[in-house]
């Protein structure tokens, strides 16, 4: 056995236990929050919706973070090395690795599509800063999202302004680079937040918008729904993407697992209800749709900050929120990379940011020309029964988080619950013995069941 007062990990730990808190959620918070949950919770019909996203962030999402961030702090090292070290422990096969290949993988590329997205909220920061949408039409502010969206050329500026921050801030290393951004960026992000929100309880659309979010009504919650609240679920708490566990790796050893994990989860659910709470009511009090898709709050929400007064201010603020989001999570999704490229090759970490960031830039041009010129890379799919259908982004955005991320989680419920020696994960976990089994239980039973009853049911086994 380790000396426990030894384990630290090769790239440094978090200074305190409340900057591993913020870079946590800042890595949970992002685009999945403000842009990702209002349009799937739109697209499937509110209030059913968000319950079922509630159940599962609670009982698959919390308790599947416990794992990683206690998988990641024991082994202290990138992902697929962790499960490497704590299989050996727990005397098993050592191919358990797989899992944190396959979530660095995800990972991977989940940022790919990601910097093109972030890239659109940065291009959107100029045009509301500009006051670009005072008075436009539904239509005029439709045909500058088309604009911007067929011109792969700005596209590809704006995402690449978006992955070199990411590459500065993760190039400079884990308390000088990742600590310092988030520490800034997640407090000015939430207090635009409230602001926006206080603007929309002053709109007429705010009680219907309230009755949506919050009413179930269950006969609206269809089987592809369900498996896109699980997906969500993963996605929004940065699940079986390798990243909860880099950064278990760099938690110190008396950090409480159960408490910090928790709050991160409350943390990304608040702010994914605020979200909801900022812009459903400024959809309905200008009788704009909720089921728009992924342009919702890109279409329909600067129509609304053009009416409105304060909507030049009000407009400019929440994009430049959408971009702090969004780059707290990028950085996470480039880290286990970078830290992977650092502890098997001889590069330094600039060097490690620099390989990852460009083979990103590479493989985003892929969403990039979905966006620009859909009919290049349309193709449809069939896989074990699941029609899919659309663009290379398209398909990329639902593998990764209707597919890979669910089936991670599963692996590493299995992993943590049914392989691991109960003395390892009880040691890290470290609780009342109540709560302990209460996890235990959640991770054993539950969350595989629900994971593959959700699976099943969206390929129409059951
Ligand atoms: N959780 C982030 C969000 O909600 C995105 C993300 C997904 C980050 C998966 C890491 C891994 O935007």
């Amino acid at each position: 056995m380790q000396n426990k007062q030894e384990r630290t990990s090769l790239h440094g730990l978090w200074s305190s236990r409340w900057a591993y808190i913020l870079a946590a959620t800042g890595s949970a918070v992002g685009l999945g929050n403000i842009w990702k949950f209002p349009y799937i919770t739109g697209e499937h019909g509110g209030g059913a919706f968000v319950l079922f996203y509630l159940f599962c962030i609670l009982l698959i999402g919390v308790p599947v973070l416990m794992a990683e961030v206690l998988i990641g702090r024991r082994g202290r090292r990138m992902p697929a090395s962790s499960i490497q070290h704590l299989a050996i422990e727990s005397k098993v096969s050592k191919h358990w690795s797989v899992i944190g290949w396959l979530g660095m993988t995800t990972g991977f590329l989940i940022l790919t599509f990601y910097v093109v997205i972030a890239g659109w909220a940065l291009a959107y920061v100029k045009l509301a800063g500009l006051d670009s949408f005072h008075q436009l039409s539904a239509q005029q502010v439709d045909s500058i999202f088309s604009a911007l969206s067929s011109d792969p050329v700005a596209l590809i500026a704006w995402s690449s302004i978006i992955l070199l921050i990411t590459m500065v801030i993760v190039g400079r290393g884990v308390q000088h680079g990742l600590e310092r951004a988030v520490s800034y960026l997640m407090p000015m992000m939430f207090f635009i937040l409230v602001i926006i929100v206080g603007y929309s309880m002053s709109t007429s659309g705010f009680e219907r918008a309230v009755d949506f979010l919050f009413t179930p009504n269950w006969s609206e919650l269809t089987a592809s729904g369900a498996l896109v609240a699980l997906g969500h679920s993963c996605f929004t708490l940065s699940l079986a993407s390798g990243i909860m566990m880099m950064y278990g790796a760099y938690l110190p050893n008396k950090t409480s697992i159960v408490k910090t994990s928790l709050f991160v989860a409350f943390a990304d659910t608040f702010i994914a209800l605020l979200a909801g709470l900022a812009i459903f009511p400024i959809v309905f009090s200008n009788g704009l749709e909720a089921g728009a898709g992924p342009g919702l709050i890109f279409v329909t929400l600067p129509i609304a900050f053009g009416q409105m007064p304060f909507g030049h201010e009000v407009g400019t603020l929440f994009f430049v929120m959408l971009v702090f989001a969004a780059l707290t999570s990028a950085i996470s999704l480039i880290e286990a990379v970078v830290a992977w490229l650092v502890e098997r090759t001889t590069m330094t970490r600039i060097q490690a940011a620099t390989l990852a960031g460009l083979t990103v830039w590479l493989l985003s041009l892929g969403t990039v020309f979905s966006l620009s010129t859909p009919e290049a890379v349309s193709f449809s799919l069939d896989i074990l029964g699941l029609e899919l259908q659309g663009t290379f982004f398209e398909f990329l955005d639902y593998i990764t988080a209707n597919i890979m991320l669910p089936l991670g989680a599963l692996l590493i419920a299995v992993f943590t619950a049914w392989i691991l020696k109960s003395e390892v994960t009880a040691d890290e976990i470290k609780t009342h013995s109540l709560l302990y089994m209460t996890w235990k239980n959640l991770m054993r039973y539950l969350a595989p069941a629900a994971i593959t009853l959700v699976f099943l049911n969206a390929l129409g086994v059951i």
